[in-house]
């Protein structure tokens, strides 16, 4: 297997889409003991959705590239219109309405049999060629480690000096590339159903602090529409008060249209369960949390974005907006197993939150910068 080339894969070469979805099934049931792919659907609507970031997803094929190839937006052959066998894949974003300097989300998986003969190598090179092309200076990589791992003698550490991977086959090839662990996330689980009674008990705790200040809203599907301003104010929010560790992260612009998008984009594939909490006396968004159920994997939703504006902190609306949600996901989705979320490792506000409502570490993820 020691020749290959590098396509790009193009919206309308819809076979990548089962191709990438059967890689992350190997790679996802290697490194954190199950099948935790996102799907063929999801893949497919998040690269025909490019609002806020051109997305770029570039395969290693077997044996040399085809002469007449018609070449791609990156300077690359397109991906033909057959199925071929995929050697590997690194998938990439560029935002284009802020972040101007960063690639990010940028994460490669090679099929094992494919290992170790510089196939991850050469994607990286590729990938790093084209966000120097784009006038990207920073990169932001992603490792997948299952928690327990975390015990192994040998193991790396970010520049923050919270949290910790093991030195395992993706930090070794991550450091062969000169990358550097900027920060460590970790991945917390919340097994279902959560007790109603704790529920309760959390909620009228958070209720004893934050009413009657607080209007609380909740919803199922997009947003709705006299909520947009304040459901984009606390992206922006989001995007500047969770910890960001040694990561060049910068504000990120919402507006309402920017939530429309984020929404369309959800619903294509699942569906999203939402709780706001609305300072009454101003009328502005005071916390928001929402979690997003997938069509394909309804039993394991996945605890997106959560964030308190910092003028209405220390009054449990974080508390408050999550037990009210995870009620409502009980009651949308009750056959669910498990709630999914990623906080930063230094994140100790939300990560108490998670710790009351029942949630436990289950793996570690590293973001490596360069
Ligand atoms: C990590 C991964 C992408 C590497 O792909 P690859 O094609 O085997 O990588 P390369 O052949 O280009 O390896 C480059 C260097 O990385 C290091 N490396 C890669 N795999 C390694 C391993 N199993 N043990 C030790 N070092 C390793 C070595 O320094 C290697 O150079 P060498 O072969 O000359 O010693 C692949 O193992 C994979 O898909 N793992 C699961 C997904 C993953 O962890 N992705 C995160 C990437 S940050």
């Amino acid at each position: 297997m020691s020749e290959f080339h590098i396509v790009e894969a193009r919206p309308r070469t819809d076979w990548v889409y089962d191709s990438l979805h059967a890689l992350e099934i190997i790679v996802t049931t290697e490194l954190l003991g199950e099948d935790q792919s996102v799907g063929a659907d999801w893949s497919r609507a998040n690269y025909s959705s490019e609002v806020t970031s051109l997305k770029g997803m570039l395969l290693a094929l077997p044996g040399q590239a085809p002469a007449e190839a018609v070449t791609g937006r990156f300077g690359l052959p397109e991906a033909p219109d057959e199925p071929a066998e995929v050697l590997g894949a690194v998938e990439f974003g560029l935002p284009t309405r802020d972040n101007l300097h960063l690639m990010d989300d940028v994460y490669i998986q090679v099929r094992p049999q494919a290992r170790r003969v510089g196939i991850g190598t050469a994607l990286w090179h590729e990938a790093r060629r084209i966000a120097a092309d784009r006038g990207r200076s920073a990169l932001i990589a992603w490792s997948h480690h299952l928690a327990g791992a975390t015990s192994l003698p040998e193991r790396v550490e970010p520049s923050t000096g919270v949290g910790h991977l093991p030195l395992d086959r993706g930090s070794l090839f991550a450091q062969s590339l000169g990358l550097q662990l900027a920060q460590v996330e970790r991945e917390s689980r919340l097994v279902l159903p959560v007790d109603p009674g704790l529920l309760a008990t959390l909620r009228a705790e958070a209720e004893a602090r934050a009413l009657p200040a607080y209007d609380l809203v909740s919803w199922t599907g997009p947003t709705p529409e006299e909520h947009l301003g304040r459901v984009a104010e606390m992206n922006r929010t989001l995007s500047t008060d969770a910890p960001t560790g040694d990561l060049e992260w910068q504000e990120e612009d919402w507006d309402g249209e920017r939530v429309r998008a984020m929404d369309e984009l959800a619903h294509r594939t699942g569906y999203s369960v939402n709780t706001l909490a609305i300072h009454a006396e101003s009328g502005e968004a005071a916390g928001y949390t929402l979690i997003h159920v997938h069509n394909a994997y309804p039993h394991r939703p996945e605890q997106w974005n959560t964030a308190v504006a910092a003028a209405h902190r220390g009054r449990r609306l974080g508390l408050l907006i999550k037990s009210m949600n995870l009620g409502q996901l009980a009651a949308a989705n009750p056959g669910a197993r498990y709630v999914v979320t990623w906080n930063a490792g230094e994140n100790n506000h939300m990560l108490g939150i998670n710790t009351r409502l029942g949630f436990r570490l289950h793996s570690v993820h590293g973001a490596w910068k360069v």
